[in-house]
């Protein structure tokens, strides 16, 4: 962002001032000088778990100007409904999943997806230009909405996670007779836990379709082993008829 020209300002609950300066970024710790600032667009980036809390702790009073209010968490629905309930009416409101982090977009955001939906929009101008942002370092950009997101995030993004945490419990390492495909498995368990596990819990907690999509993995693991349980009677027959 900074590359492409804007100016940014960031508010935390941690001190990250050394990063911010690092990175050209002004760090305000004081939450009502951050609202008070001029910002086109405040852009939340939270974990999805403490978005009410922390939106509890904004005081939103002291928003002097119309403000586009864009967030990146994973999971759609729920900050869509949390900010149309907090918002001010003449506050837009922008949800956005970069569906890409730190590991995934560490040589540039080009080809990968940016999902996002126009909530509130009334300032049009504002919202493209932020939109843009990613549109110029290559993202594709899909406009769906937050009820599409969540339901295919949940069978995907959700059961990706799932599976590499379950993955993390059996504790799978490489080992010299590997297959490309279990590296794939090794790759992906050490992806999904190098996220945090507020952002784990935050996909199924706050993902009305997750708990479906946890069930039918479960459904679906008890279909393969029962086929695997049935072909051991089905051999144990054999071997009974043989003797
Ligand atoms: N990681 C990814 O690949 C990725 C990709 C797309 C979208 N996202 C979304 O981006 C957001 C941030 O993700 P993340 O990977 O940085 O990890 P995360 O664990 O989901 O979030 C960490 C952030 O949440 C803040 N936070 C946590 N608990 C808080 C609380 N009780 N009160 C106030 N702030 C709190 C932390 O602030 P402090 O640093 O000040 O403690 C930090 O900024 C999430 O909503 C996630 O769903 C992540």
């Amino acid at each position: 962002m900074i590359k492409q020209g804007h100016t940014l300002r960031a508010t935390s609950r941690s001190d990250h001032s050394q990063l911010c300066q690092d990175l050209g970024i002004s760090y305000l710790r004081d939450a009502i000088a951050f609202l008070e600032a001029d910002n086109d667009v405040i852009l939340i980036c939270t974990s999805i778990l403490s978005l009410p809390e922390v939106l509890k702790s904004m005081p939103l009073h002291g928003l002097k100007r119309q403000t586009l209010f864009a967030d990146v968490l994973s999971v759609k629905e729920y900050p869509r409904d949390l900010l149309l309930k907090v918002l001010p009416e003449e506050s837009d409101i922008l949800c956005t999943h970069p569906m890409f982090g730190p590991e995934s977009a560490k040589d540039g955001w080009k080809d990968l997806a940016f999902v996002y939906d126009k909530v509130r929009v009334k300032d049009e101008a504002t919202c493209s230009s932020f939109l843009r942002i990613f549109e110029n370092e290559g993202c594709r950009m899909l406009q769906m909405s937050c009820e599409e997101h969540d339901k295919m995030a949940a069978r995907s993004q959700f059961l990706t996670h799932t599976i590499g945490r379950v993955l993390s419990e059996m504790e799978i390492k490489s080992t010299p007779i590997s297959t490309k495909g279990f590296e794939s498995l090794v790759q992906l368990k050490e992806g999904t836990v190098k996220d945090s596990f507020d952002l784990f819990s935050g996909l199924f907690l706050c993902n009305r379709f997750a708990k479906e999509e946890l069930k039918n993995l479960e459904i679906s693991f008890e279909k393969v082993k029962l086929k695997l349980l049935d072909m051991m009677n089905v051999r144990q027959d054999i071997n009974d008829s043989n003797l």
